[in-house]
Protein backbone atom coordinates (compact mmCIF):
# COMPACT_ATOMS: atom_id res chain seq x y z
CA UNK A 1 0.00 0.00 0.00
CA UNK A 2 3.03 2.59 0.96
CA UNK A 3 4.92 1.03 -2.29
CA UNK A 4 1.49 1.64 -4.11
CA UNK A 5 0.95 5.07 -2.57
CA UNK A 6 4.91 6.42 -3.26
CA UNK A 7 4.78 4.90 -6.61
CA UNK A 8 1.44 6.93 -7.54
CA UNK A 9 3.94 10.32 -5.93
CA UNK A 10 6.63 9.73 -7.90
CA UNK A 11 4.33 8.92 -11.26
CA UNK A 12 2.12 12.74 -9.82
CA UNK A 13 5.97 14.29 -9.61
CA UNK A 14 6.70 12.50 -13.40
CA UNK A 15 3.77 14.04 -14.88
CA UNK A 16 3.95 17.81 -13.22
CA UNK A 17 7.77 17.89 -14.47
CA UNK A 18 6.30 16.23 -18.05
CA UNK A 19 3.54 19.12 -17.94
CA UNK A 20 5.92 21.30 -16.77
CA UNK A 21 8.09 21.01 -19.79
CA UNK A 22 5.78 20.57 -22.08
CA UNK A 23 4.37 24.22 -20.97
CA UNK A 24 7.64 25.59 -21.52
CA UNK A 25 8.40 24.02 -24.57
CA UNK A 26 5.09 25.73 -25.96
CA UNK A 27 6.12 29.30 -24.93
CA UNK A 28 9.31 28.66 -26.35
CA UNK A 29 7.31 27.56 -29.30
CA UNK A 30 5.28 30.97 -28.97
CA UNK A 31 8.29 32.49 -28.60
CA UNK A 32 10.08 31.48 -32.03
CA UNK A 33 6.85 31.99 -34.05
CA UNK A 34 6.66 35.57 -32.71
CA UNK A 35 9.98 36.80 -34.33
CA UNK A 36 10.08 37.84 -37.62
CA UNK A 37 12.15 36.02 -40.17
CA UNK A 38 14.54 38.06 -41.33
CA UNK A 39 18.02 38.64 -39.66
CA UNK A 40 16.78 41.95 -37.98
CA UNK A 41 14.23 39.85 -36.29
CA UNK A 42 17.21 37.17 -34.68
CA UNK A 43 19.41 39.49 -33.23
CA UNK A 44 21.92 36.54 -32.21
CA UNK A 45 22.01 34.64 -35.07
CA UNK A 46 22.27 38.03 -37.41
CA UNK A 47 25.10 38.95 -35.14
CA UNK A 48 26.64 35.96 -36.25
CA UNK A 49 26.15 36.10 -40.22
CA UNK A 50 27.46 39.97 -39.49
CA UNK A 51 30.51 38.33 -38.29
CA UNK A 52 31.10 36.50 -41.08
CA UNK A 53 30.49 38.84 -43.62
CA UNK A 54 33.61 38.89 -46.33
CA UNK A 55 34.87 42.46 -47.25
CA UNK A 56 35.02 42.98 -50.91
CA UNK A 57 35.03 45.47 -53.40
CA UNK A 58 34.33 46.91 -57.18
CA UNK A 59 36.95 48.21 -58.76
CA UNK A 60 36.97 50.66 -61.00
CA UNK A 61 35.24 48.68 -63.94
CA UNK A 62 33.04 46.75 -61.91
CA UNK A 63 31.73 49.84 -60.05
CA UNK A 64 29.51 50.70 -63.16
CA UNK A 65 28.88 47.14 -64.33
CA UNK A 66 28.07 45.11 -61.02
CA UNK A 67 24.88 44.14 -62.57
CA UNK A 68 25.51 42.71 -65.79
CA UNK A 69 24.91 46.34 -67.65
CA UNK A 70 26.25 46.50 -71.13
CA UNK A 71 29.83 48.40 -71.84
CA UNK A 72 27.76 51.26 -73.38
CA UNK A 73 25.58 51.80 -70.23
CA UNK A 74 28.34 50.93 -68.43
CA UNK A 75 30.40 53.94 -70.17
CA UNK A 76 27.22 56.31 -69.78
CA UNK A 77 27.64 55.74 -66.28
CA UNK A 78 31.35 56.33 -65.57
CA UNK A 79 30.82 59.52 -67.74
CA UNK A 80 28.33 60.47 -65.41
CA UNK A 81 29.98 59.92 -61.86
CA UNK A 82 33.05 61.57 -63.38
CA UNK A 83 31.36 64.98 -64.44
CA UNK A 84 29.44 64.59 -61.09
CA UNK A 85 32.52 63.96 -58.99
CA UNK A 86 34.19 67.16 -60.88
CA UNK A 87 31.47 69.20 -59.92
CA UNK A 88 31.08 68.00 -56.45
CA UNK A 89 35.07 68.97 -55.88
CA UNK A 90 34.75 72.00 -57.82
CA UNK A 91 31.56 73.11 -56.06
CA UNK A 92 32.58 71.82 -52.85
CA UNK A 93 36.15 73.11 -52.91
CA UNK A 94 36.55 74.37 -49.08
CA UNK A 95 33.75 72.14 -47.69
CA UNK A 96 35.64 69.13 -48.46
CA UNK A 97 38.80 70.60 -47.98
CA UNK A 98 37.87 71.20 -44.30
CA UNK A 99 36.38 67.94 -43.57
CA UNK A 100 39.53 65.97 -45.42
CA UNK A 101 41.41 67.84 -42.40
CA UNK A 102 39.08 66.71 -39.68
CA UNK A 103 37.95 63.05 -40.75
CA UNK A 104 41.18 60.85 -39.50
CA UNK A 105 40.60 62.20 -36.27
CA UNK A 106 36.95 61.90 -35.77
CA UNK A 107 35.89 58.61 -35.64
CA UNK A 108 32.14 59.59 -36.14
CA UNK A 109 32.90 60.50 -39.02
CA UNK A 110 34.81 58.01 -40.29
CA UNK A 111 31.95 55.76 -39.57
CA UNK A 112 29.41 57.80 -42.11
CA UNK A 113 31.32 58.17 -44.49
CA UNK A 114 32.02 54.85 -45.00
CA UNK A 115 28.38 53.48 -44.29
CA UNK A 116 26.72 56.10 -46.99
CA UNK A 117 26.75 53.45 -49.61
CA UNK A 118 26.84 49.74 -50.34
CA UNK A 119 30.28 48.51 -48.83
CA UNK A 120 31.23 47.07 -52.80
CA UNK A 121 31.09 50.86 -53.91
CA UNK A 122 31.98 52.27 -51.03
CA UNK A 123 35.67 53.28 -51.68
CA UNK A 124 34.80 54.34 -54.97
CA UNK A 125 33.00 56.68 -54.19
CA UNK A 126 34.61 57.97 -50.89
CA UNK A 127 37.47 59.02 -53.54
CA UNK A 128 35.22 60.67 -56.17
CA UNK A 129 31.98 61.68 -54.71
CA UNK A 130 33.13 63.48 -50.94
CA UNK A 131 30.43 64.64 -48.97
CA UNK A 132 31.72 67.46 -46.97
CA UNK A 133 30.35 67.09 -43.38
CA UNK A 134 30.25 71.39 -42.51
CA UNK A 135 27.66 74.03 -42.90
CA UNK A 136 28.05 77.26 -42.11
CA UNK A 137 24.59 79.28 -41.68
CA UNK A 138 20.96 78.14 -41.84
CA UNK A 139 17.99 80.36 -42.66
CA UNK A 140 14.67 79.36 -43.34
CA UNK A 141 14.59 76.00 -44.95
CA UNK A 142 17.68 76.36 -46.02
CA UNK A 143 21.28 75.32 -45.29
CA UNK A 144 24.34 77.19 -46.29
CA UNK A 145 28.03 75.56 -47.14
CA UNK A 146 31.36 76.80 -46.49
CA UNK A 147 31.79 77.46 -50.36
CA UNK A 148 28.09 79.34 -50.08
CA UNK A 149 26.16 76.36 -51.57
CA UNK A 150 22.82 76.50 -50.66
CA UNK A 151 20.52 73.43 -49.61
CA UNK A 152 17.17 72.83 -48.84
CA UNK A 153 17.35 70.94 -45.19
CA UNK A 154 15.76 68.09 -45.50
CA UNK A 155 18.12 66.15 -42.78
CA UNK A 156 15.98 67.55 -40.22
CA UNK A 157 18.45 67.75 -37.76
CA UNK A 158 18.03 63.71 -37.10
CA UNK A 159 14.37 64.62 -36.29
CA UNK A 160 15.17 67.72 -33.90
CA UNK A 161 14.22 70.11 -36.79
CA UNK A 162 10.24 70.44 -36.48
CA UNK A 163 9.26 74.53 -36.51
CA UNK A 164 12.94 75.38 -38.37
CA UNK A 165 16.05 76.12 -37.72
CA UNK A 166 15.28 80.06 -37.13
CA UNK A 167 12.79 78.81 -34.32
CA UNK A 168 15.66 76.71 -32.84
CA UNK A 169 18.13 79.84 -32.69
CA UNK A 170 15.63 82.40 -31.10
CA UNK A 171 14.61 79.65 -28.65
CA UNK A 172 18.32 79.47 -27.27
CA UNK A 173 19.34 82.74 -27.45
CA UNK A 174 16.24 83.28 -25.40
CA UNK A 175 16.63 80.66 -23.16
CA UNK A 176 20.70 81.79 -22.39
CA UNK A 177 19.17 85.09 -21.96
CA UNK A 178 16.76 83.70 -19.47
CA UNK A 179 19.33 81.62 -17.16
CA UNK A 180 21.94 84.05 -17.52
CA UNK A 181 21.69 84.97 -13.96
CA UNK A 182 21.69 81.57 -12.74
CA UNK A 183 24.55 80.31 -15.05
CA UNK A 184 25.78 76.50 -15.36
CA UNK A 185 24.92 75.48 -11.66
CA UNK A 186 23.60 72.41 -11.76
CA UNK A 187 22.32 70.57 -8.68
CA UNK A 188 20.01 73.25 -7.68
CA UNK A 189 16.69 73.86 -10.51
CA UNK A 190 16.46 77.21 -12.75
CA UNK A 191 12.78 78.26 -11.21
CA UNK A 192 11.56 77.67 -14.61
CA UNK A 193 11.77 74.19 -14.53
CA UNK A 194 8.14 74.47 -12.11
CA UNK A 195 6.96 75.85 -15.60
CA UNK A 196 8.13 72.52 -17.91
CA UNK A 197 6.83 69.93 -15.23
CA UNK A 198 3.54 71.72 -15.39
CA UNK A 199 3.51 71.64 -18.82
CA UNK A 200 4.96 68.20 -19.89
CA UNK A 201 2.50 66.84 -17.53
CA UNK A 202 -0.38 68.26 -19.35
CA UNK A 203 1.00 67.07 -22.59
CA UNK A 204 1.96 63.28 -21.50
CA UNK A 205 -1.18 63.35 -19.10
CA UNK A 206 0.95 61.83 -16.44
CA UNK A 207 1.96 62.98 -12.77
CA UNK A 208 5.54 62.92 -12.63
CA UNK A 209 8.45 64.00 -14.81
CA UNK A 210 12.23 63.29 -14.94
CA UNK A 211 14.87 64.91 -16.96
CA UNK A 212 17.75 63.14 -18.80
CA UNK A 213 20.98 64.25 -20.96
CA UNK A 214 19.65 61.98 -24.69
CA UNK A 215 16.92 60.35 -25.43
CA UNK A 216 18.73 57.34 -25.24
CA UNK A 217 19.13 58.18 -21.61
CA UNK A 218 15.71 58.73 -20.76
CA UNK A 219 14.66 55.12 -22.48
CA UNK A 220 17.21 53.48 -20.51
CA UNK A 221 15.37 54.95 -17.34
CA UNK A 222 12.09 54.20 -18.69
CA UNK A 223 12.96 50.16 -18.56
CA UNK A 224 14.73 50.60 -15.53
CA UNK A 225 11.69 51.53 -13.79
CA UNK A 226 10.06 49.22 -15.49
CA UNK A 227 11.99 46.22 -14.02
CA UNK A 228 12.16 47.65 -10.70
CA UNK A 229 8.35 48.06 -9.96
CA UNK A 230 7.49 45.03 -12.35
CA UNK A 231 10.32 42.79 -10.69
CA UNK A 232 10.38 41.13 -13.87
CA UNK A 233 13.23 40.84 -15.78
CA UNK A 234 12.60 40.86 -19.71
CA UNK A 235 12.06 44.12 -22.35
CA UNK A 236 9.96 43.29 -25.20
CA UNK A 237 10.71 45.22 -28.14
CA UNK A 238 9.72 45.00 -31.87
CA UNK A 239 12.03 43.65 -34.85
CA UNK A 240 13.97 46.79 -36.72
CA UNK A 241 12.76 49.25 -33.76
CA UNK A 242 15.12 52.19 -32.70
CA UNK A 243 15.61 52.49 -29.08
CA UNK A 244 18.81 54.74 -28.76
CA UNK A 245 22.58 53.03 -28.50
CA UNK A 246 22.45 51.70 -25.24
CA UNK A 247 22.92 47.82 -25.10
CA UNK A 248 19.33 46.32 -24.15
CA UNK A 249 17.74 47.76 -26.58
CA UNK A 250 20.12 46.99 -29.15
CA UNK A 251 20.19 43.37 -29.52
CA UNK A 252 21.21 42.94 -32.69
CA UNK A 253 24.12 43.81 -35.52
CA UNK A 254 26.30 46.80 -33.97
CA UNK A 255 25.96 45.94 -30.23
CA UNK A 256 29.34 43.86 -29.69
CA UNK A 257 26.96 42.61 -26.08
CA UNK A 258 24.01 39.91 -26.10
CA UNK A 259 21.31 41.30 -24.75
CA UNK A 260 20.12 38.32 -22.93
CA UNK A 261 16.76 39.80 -21.73
CA UNK A 262 15.75 41.22 -24.51
CA UNK A 263 12.85 39.62 -26.65
CA UNK A 264 12.17 40.64 -29.53
CA UNK A 265 9.08 40.47 -31.40
CA UNK A 266 7.09 40.84 -34.80
CA UNK A 267 5.38 44.34 -34.91
CA UNK A 268 2.24 43.93 -35.77
CA UNK A 269 1.69 40.33 -35.23
CA UNK A 270 -0.92 38.28 -33.12
CA UNK A 271 1.93 35.86 -32.59
CA UNK A 272 3.82 38.42 -30.16
CA UNK A 273 0.46 38.83 -28.47
CA UNK A 274 0.46 35.96 -27.78
CA UNK A 275 3.57 35.90 -25.80
CA UNK A 276 2.48 38.93 -24.03
CA UNK A 277 0.01 37.02 -23.09
CA UNK A 278 1.45 33.61 -21.78
CA UNK A 279 4.85 34.88 -20.49
CA UNK A 280 5.41 35.98 -17.24
CA UNK A 281 9.17 37.72 -17.28
CA UNK A 282 8.19 40.51 -19.17
CA UNK A 283 8.46 44.07 -17.52
CA UNK A 284 8.12 46.18 -20.25
CA UNK A 285 7.13 46.99 -24.26
CA UNK A 286 8.88 49.30 -25.90
CA UNK A 287 7.08 50.65 -29.07
CA UNK A 288 8.39 53.87 -31.31
CA UNK A 289 5.66 54.51 -33.33
CA UNK A 290 7.82 55.45 -36.12
CA UNK A 291 7.86 51.79 -36.94
CA UNK A 292 4.69 52.61 -38.27
CA UNK A 293 6.06 53.69 -41.50
CA UNK A 294 7.88 50.40 -41.99
CA UNK A 295 7.33 47.33 -39.42
CA UNK A 296 9.50 45.06 -38.46
CA UNK A 297 12.76 47.07 -40.58
CA UNK A 298 15.67 48.64 -39.67
CA UNK A 299 16.17 52.32 -40.34
CA UNK A 300 16.13 52.74 -43.67
CA UNK A 301 19.57 53.64 -44.75
CA UNK A 302 20.78 53.82 -48.38
CA UNK A 303 23.63 51.57 -46.74
CA UNK A 304 21.92 48.46 -46.89
CA UNK A 305 20.16 49.12 -50.15
CA UNK A 306 21.14 46.77 -52.43
CA UNK A 307 18.29 46.06 -53.92
CA UNK A 308 14.88 47.59 -54.57
CA UNK A 309 12.79 45.76 -52.01
CA UNK A 310 12.96 48.77 -49.62
CA UNK A 311 9.10 48.78 -49.02
CA UNK A 312 7.29 50.90 -46.83
CA UNK A 313 3.48 52.28 -46.50
CA UNK A 314 1.79 54.02 -43.32
CA UNK A 315 -1.75 52.92 -42.07
CA UNK A 316 -2.61 55.09 -39.41
CA UNK A 317 -5.85 52.83 -38.83
CA UNK A 318 -4.16 50.22 -38.45
CA UNK A 319 -1.49 51.17 -36.39
CA UNK A 320 -3.64 52.65 -33.98
CA UNK A 321 -5.60 48.92 -33.46
CA UNK A 322 -2.20 47.67 -33.29
CA UNK A 323 -1.41 49.94 -29.98
CA UNK A 324 -5.15 49.34 -28.96
CA UNK A 325 -4.64 45.86 -28.90
CA UNK A 326 -1.21 46.07 -27.20
CA UNK A 327 -2.39 48.71 -24.16
CA UNK A 328 -5.46 45.91 -24.00
CA UNK A 329 -2.43 43.55 -23.17
CA UNK A 330 -0.49 45.13 -21.19
CA UNK A 331 -2.79 46.03 -19.00
CA UNK A 332 -4.64 42.80 -18.61
CA UNK A 333 -0.93 41.49 -17.57
CA UNK A 334 0.59 44.35 -15.66
CA UNK A 335 3.23 44.51 -18.53
CA UNK A 336 4.78 48.28 -18.12
CA UNK A 337 3.77 50.07 -22.28
CA UNK A 338 6.70 52.25 -22.73
CA UNK A 339 5.78 54.57 -26.12
CA UNK A 340 9.25 56.09 -27.14
CA UNK A 341 8.18 59.21 -28.52
CA UNK A 342 11.80 60.65 -29.00
CA UNK A 343 11.41 60.70 -32.84
CA UNK A 344 7.79 61.68 -33.20
CA UNK A 345 6.54 63.48 -30.44
CA UNK A 346 5.71 66.86 -31.11
CA UNK A 347 6.31 65.99 -35.03
CA UNK A 348 2.61 64.44 -35.56
CA UNK A 349 0.46 66.30 -33.26
CA UNK A 350 1.01 69.24 -29.85
CA UNK A 351 0.59 66.35 -27.14
CA UNK A 352 2.96 64.04 -29.31
CA UNK A 353 1.92 60.05 -30.69
CA UNK A 354 -0.42 59.39 -27.60
CA UNK A 355 -2.74 62.19 -28.84
CA UNK A 356 -1.98 61.35 -32.73
CA UNK A 357 -3.23 57.64 -32.26
CA UNK A 358 -5.35 57.96 -29.31
CA UNK A 359 -3.39 55.81 -26.63
CA UNK A 360 -2.20 56.24 -22.75
CA UNK A 361 0.82 54.46 -22.42
CA UNK A 362 2.40 54.23 -18.92
CA UNK A 363 5.22 55.54 -19.67
CA UNK A 364 6.48 57.57 -22.60
CA UNK A 365 9.87 59.17 -23.75
CA UNK A 366 10.46 62.58 -25.19
CA UNK A 367 13.64 64.12 -26.47
CA UNK A 368 15.05 65.72 -29.96
CA UNK A 369 13.02 68.75 -30.65
CA UNK A 370 11.61 69.49 -26.72
CA UNK A 371 15.36 70.56 -26.28
CA UNK A 372 13.87 73.92 -27.97
CA UNK A 373 17.35 73.14 -30.07
CA UNK A 374 19.88 71.55 -27.17
CA UNK A 375 20.25 68.08 -25.93
CA UNK A 376 17.18 66.39 -23.68
CA UNK A 377 15.51 63.48 -22.57
CA UNK A 378 12.59 63.34 -20.45
CA UNK A 379 10.30 60.90 -19.07
CA UNK A 380 6.75 61.16 -18.11
CA UNK A 381 4.87 58.36 -16.32
CA UNK A 382 2.51 57.20 -13.44
CA UNK A 383 3.46 58.41 -10.24
CA UNK A 384 3.59 54.47 -9.35
CA UNK A 385 5.88 53.95 -11.42
CA UNK A 386 8.13 56.62 -11.31
CA UNK A 387 9.01 56.36 -8.06
CA UNK A 388 12.74 55.50 -7.35
CA UNK A 389 12.81 53.78 -3.76
CA UNK A 390 9.99 51.94 -1.87
CA UNK A 391 8.89 52.85 1.63
CA UNK A 392 9.24 49.62 3.07
CA UNK A 393 11.93 48.61 1.89
CA UNK A 394 14.77 51.96 2.18
CA UNK A 395 17.72 50.23 0.71
CA UNK A 396 15.83 49.09 -2.13
CA UNK A 397 16.30 51.83 -4.54
CA UNK A 398 16.35 52.49 -8.36
CA UNK A 399 19.74 54.89 -9.21
CA UNK A 400 19.12 57.38 -11.63
CA UNK A 401 21.40 60.48 -11.90
CA UNK A 402 23.18 62.38 -14.77
CA UNK A 403 25.34 65.76 -13.95
CA UNK A 404 23.85 67.96 -16.40
CA UNK A 405 20.29 66.72 -15.94
CA UNK A 406 18.15 69.72 -15.65
CA UNK A 407 20.58 72.12 -16.79
CA UNK A 408 19.10 75.70 -16.48
CA UNK A 409 19.95 76.87 -19.93
CA UNK A 410 18.08 73.34 -21.48
CA UNK A 411 15.68 74.28 -19.40
CA UNK A 412 15.46 77.50 -20.09
CA UNK A 413 15.34 76.46 -23.72
CA UNK A 414 12.94 74.02 -23.38
CA UNK A 415 10.55 76.44 -22.10
CA UNK A 416 10.80 78.39 -24.85
CA UNK A 417 10.08 75.15 -27.29
CA UNK A 418 6.75 74.44 -24.67
CA UNK A 419 5.09 77.64 -24.63
CA UNK A 420 5.69 77.95 -28.57
CA UNK A 421 3.61 74.68 -28.82
CA UNK A 422 0.82 77.29 -27.61
CA UNK A 423 1.13 79.98 -30.00
CA UNK A 424 -1.39 80.31 -32.89
CA UNK A 425 1.91 80.22 -34.94
CA UNK A 426 2.87 76.68 -33.73
CA UNK A 427 -1.43 75.54 -33.84
CA UNK A 428 -1.39 76.53 -37.57
CA UNK A 429 1.62 74.35 -38.07
CA UNK A 430 -0.54 71.32 -36.72
CA UNK A 431 -3.99 72.44 -38.31
CA UNK A 432 -4.40 69.83 -41.25
CA UNK A 433 -0.75 68.43 -41.17
CA UNK A 434 -1.05 65.24 -42.29
CA UNK A 435 -3.15 66.38 -45.33
CA UNK A 436 -1.25 68.85 -46.10
CA UNK A 437 1.77 66.29 -46.18
CA UNK A 438 0.22 63.14 -47.43
CA UNK A 439 -1.46 65.87 -50.35
CA UNK A 440 2.61 66.61 -50.63
CA UNK A 441 3.61 62.90 -51.14
CA UNK A 442 0.71 62.13 -53.21
CA UNK A 443 2.08 65.39 -55.47
CA UNK A 444 5.05 64.27 -56.02
CA UNK A 445 4.38 60.46 -56.48
CA UNK A 446 2.49 61.56 -59.82
CA UNK A 447 5.56 63.63 -60.78
CA UNK A 448 7.45 60.65 -60.27
CA UNK A 449 4.75 58.58 -62.20
CA UNK A 450 4.06 60.59 -64.92
CA UNK A 451 7.91 60.80 -65.74
CA UNK A 452 8.34 57.12 -65.80
CA UNK A 453 10.49 57.17 -62.57
CA UNK A 454 11.49 54.27 -60.66
CA UNK A 455 10.86 55.78 -57.66
CA UNK A 456 7.80 56.59 -55.21
CA UNK A 457 7.74 58.52 -51.84
CA UNK A 458 5.92 57.07 -48.46
CA UNK A 459 5.72 59.46 -44.92
CA UNK A 460 4.25 59.60 -41.82
CA UNK A 461 3.46 62.91 -42.09
CA UNK A 462 6.51 64.77 -42.53
CA UNK A 463 8.77 61.99 -41.90
CA UNK A 464 9.48 60.60 -45.51
CA UNK A 465 11.09 58.01 -47.27
CA UNK A 466 12.13 56.73 -51.00
CA UNK A 467 10.98 53.51 -52.43
CA UNK A 468 12.20 51.91 -55.55
CA UNK A 469 9.91 50.42 -58.01
CA UNK A 470 12.08 48.35 -60.34
CA UNK A 471 15.17 46.35 -59.25
CA UNK A 472 18.42 47.91 -59.33
CA UNK A 473 21.93 48.29 -57.84
CA UNK A 474 22.33 51.37 -57.92
CA UNK A 475 19.45 53.21 -55.69
CA UNK A 476 21.87 54.43 -53.66
CA UNK A 477 23.52 56.99 -56.24
CA UNK A 478 20.36 59.27 -56.14
CA UNK A 479 21.42 60.77 -52.86
CA UNK A 480 24.00 62.48 -54.62
CA UNK A 481 22.10 63.37 -57.60
CA UNK A 482 19.85 64.79 -54.71
CA UNK A 483 22.55 66.62 -53.60
CA UNK A 484 23.66 68.21 -57.07
CA UNK A 485 20.46 69.75 -57.05
CA UNK A 486 20.66 71.63 -53.75
CA UNK A 487 19.19 68.89 -52.07
CA UNK A 488 20.62 68.37 -48.22
CA UNK A 489 19.77 64.62 -46.77
CA UNK A 490 21.62 62.84 -43.35
CA UNK A 491 23.91 60.80 -44.05
CA UNK A 492 22.14 57.79 -44.48
CA UNK A 493 20.53 59.28 -47.58
CA UNK A 494 17.22 58.95 -49.22
CA UNK A 495 15.75 56.43 -46.68
CA UNK A 496 15.15 59.51 -44.88
CA UNK A 497 13.68 62.73 -45.74
CA UNK A 498 13.09 65.13 -42.78
CA UNK A 499 10.80 68.05 -43.40
CA UNK A 500 10.43 71.09 -41.17
CA UNK A 501 6.97 71.99 -40.68
CA UNK A 502 8.08 75.71 -42.28
CA UNK A 503 8.32 74.32 -45.80
CA UNK A 504 5.89 76.62 -47.70
CA UNK A 505 3.83 75.40 -50.43
CA UNK A 506 6.27 76.88 -52.50
CA UNK A 507 9.11 75.74 -51.02
CA UNK A 508 7.73 72.10 -51.48
CA UNK A 509 6.83 72.64 -55.02
CA UNK A 510 10.52 73.60 -55.38
CA UNK A 511 12.21 70.18 -53.50
CA UNK A 512 9.44 68.12 -55.50
CA UNK A 513 10.41 69.70 -59.20
CA UNK A 514 14.19 69.20 -58.21
CA UNK A 515 13.69 65.85 -57.01
CA UNK A 516 12.20 64.58 -60.39
CA UNK A 517 14.99 66.45 -61.91
CA UNK A 518 17.32 64.52 -60.16
CA UNK A 519 15.73 61.32 -60.77
CA UNK A 520 14.90 61.83 -64.58
CA UNK A 521 19.24 62.86 -64.67
CA UNK A 522 20.24 59.39 -62.76
CA UNK A 523 17.62 57.55 -65.27
CA UNK A 524 19.43 59.55 -68.60
CA UNK A 525 22.67 58.52 -67.12
CA UNK A 526 21.93 54.86 -67.00
CA UNK A 527 22.16 53.94 -63.46
CA UNK A 528 18.23 52.38 -63.57
CA UNK A 529 19.55 50.11 -66.81
CA UNK A 530 17.68 47.06 -66.09
CA UNK A 531 17.86 43.62 -66.77
CA UNK A 532 14.44 42.31 -67.49
CA UNK A 533 15.06 38.94 -65.61
CA UNK A 534 16.95 40.30 -62.73
CA UNK A 535 14.12 40.88 -59.51
CA UNK A 536 15.48 41.55 -56.15
CA UNK A 537 15.73 38.31 -55.44
CA UNK A 538 18.79 37.40 -58.44
CA UNK A 539 19.87 40.49 -57.30
CA UNK A 540 20.18 39.22 -53.63
CA UNK A 541 21.07 35.60 -54.75
CA UNK A 542 24.02 37.02 -56.84
CA UNK A 543 25.65 39.30 -53.62
CA UNK A 544 24.60 36.46 -51.71
CA UNK A 545 27.05 34.15 -54.27
CA UNK A 546 29.79 36.57 -54.39
CA UNK A 547 29.78 36.75 -50.39
CA UNK A 548 30.06 32.92 -50.41
CA UNK A 549 32.74 32.95 -52.95
CA UNK A 550 34.84 36.19 -51.09
CA UNK A 551 34.56 34.03 -48.10
CA UNK A 552 35.87 30.55 -49.64
CA UNK A 553 38.32 31.20 -52.62
CA UNK A 554 39.11 35.18 -51.73
CA UNK A 555 38.12 36.17 -54.91
CA UNK A 556 34.87 36.90 -56.70
CA UNK A 557 33.01 34.62 -59.38
CA UNK A 558 33.31 35.68 -63.15
CA UNK A 559 31.14 38.04 -64.53
CA UNK A 560 28.18 36.32 -66.46
CA UNK A 561 28.78 36.39 -70.12
CA UNK A 562 26.79 38.83 -71.84
C1 LIG B 1 12.76 56.50 -30.97
C2 LIG B 1 14.10 56.91 -30.47
N1 LIG B 1 14.43 56.64 -29.20
C3 LIG B 1 15.61 57.00 -28.69
C4 LIG B 1 16.54 57.67 -29.46
C5 LIG B 1 17.86 58.07 -28.88
O1 LIG B 1 17.90 59.45 -28.67
P1 LIG B 1 19.31 60.19 -28.55
O2 LIG B 1 19.96 60.12 -29.88
O3 LIG B 1 18.95 61.58 -28.11
O4 LIG B 1 20.09 59.45 -27.50
C6 LIG B 1 16.24 57.98 -30.78
C7 LIG B 1 17.20 58.67 -31.64
O5 LIG B 1 17.10 58.75 -32.82
C8 LIG B 1 14.99 57.58 -31.31
O6 LIG B 1 14.64 57.84 -32.58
Amino acid sequence: MELGGATLAYYGIGVAALMTSLATLRRRLQLSKAKNRSLTGHARIGRRIASLVPFYEYNETEFFCSDGAPPETAAKRREAFMRLSALFKARFAKTLKKTAEVTADISDLQFTDAYRVPFQYSSVVRENLKTGAFMQSSSGVMLTDLDGNQFYDLTGSYGVNVFGNDFYKRAIENGVAHAQALGPVLGSYHPVIADNVKRLKAISGHDEVSFHMSGTEAVMQAVRLARYHTRRTHIVRFCGAYHGWWGDVQPGIGNPVRAYETYTLKEMSIESLRVLRTRRDIACVLVNPLQALHPNVNAPSDSSLVDSSREAYFDKEMYTEWLCRLREICSERNIVLILDEVFVGFRLAPGGAQEYFGVRADLVTYGKTLGGGLPIGVLCGRAELMKRFRNDRPADICFARGTFNSHPYVMTTMNEFLRYLDSPQALGFYRDLDKIWNLRAERLNKQLQANDLPVRVANISSIWTVCYTRPSRYNWMLQFYLRDEGLALSWVGSGRLIFSLNFTNVDFEIVASRFVAAAQTMKQDGWWWHDPTASNRTIRRQILKEMLWQRLFGRRPSPRPR
